[in-house]
């Protein structure tokens, strides 16, 4: 709903709507920095859209996903001198979160249970640069 208006280019097209109520009909849908703004009710719902949304789409030979990068917070038991930091910043991020929004930075297991309610079947995490991660989630 916020890019509604905006000039399409080349092959990037802005669509008006609202993520809880209508995501596009897509091969895969992207969510960069999204989720973590959200609690895991509006998080439920939203990757209820993005299910829809690749489920709707019957091109063969495809394979469909949803693609989040986000956070997964590190597991405590792991942490060690070398990467305090990082999770000290990932937890800093998690109180942002909490305080300015109604979201919340997660880690695996937190994940695993939210694609499970939202009816998808398999997910990957596939760490990128700094703080962030790819997860592919699957219908
Ligand atoms: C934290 S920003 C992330 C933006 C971008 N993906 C990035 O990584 O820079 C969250 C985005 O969610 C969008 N958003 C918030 N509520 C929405 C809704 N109900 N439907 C669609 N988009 C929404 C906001 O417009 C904003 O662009």
């Amino acid at each position: 709903m916020f890019f509604a208006g905006l000039q399409d280019s080349g092959n990037l097209k802005y669509v008006r709507g609202d993520m809880f109520e209508d995501v596009p009909v897509a091969d895969a849908v992207l969510l960069k920095s999204i989720l973590h703004d959200w609690n895991d009710d509006e998080c439920s719902r939203i990757l209820k859209r993005c299910k829809e949304a690749i489920s709707n789409q019957h091109k063969r030979g495809t394979i469909k996903k949803v693609i989040i990068v986000d956070m997964v917070v590190m597991d405590s038991e792991k942490v060690n001198e070398e990467n305090s930091k990082t999770f000290e910043t990932q937890l800093f991020f998690h109180m942002l979160m909490m305080v300015g929004l109604t979201g919340r930075e997660r880690g695996e297991e937190e994940w695993a249970k939210l694609f499970c309610a939202a009816g998808f079947s398999d997910y990957k995490i596939i760490p990128i640069s700094g703080l962030r991660f790819l997860i592919e989630v699957y219908p």
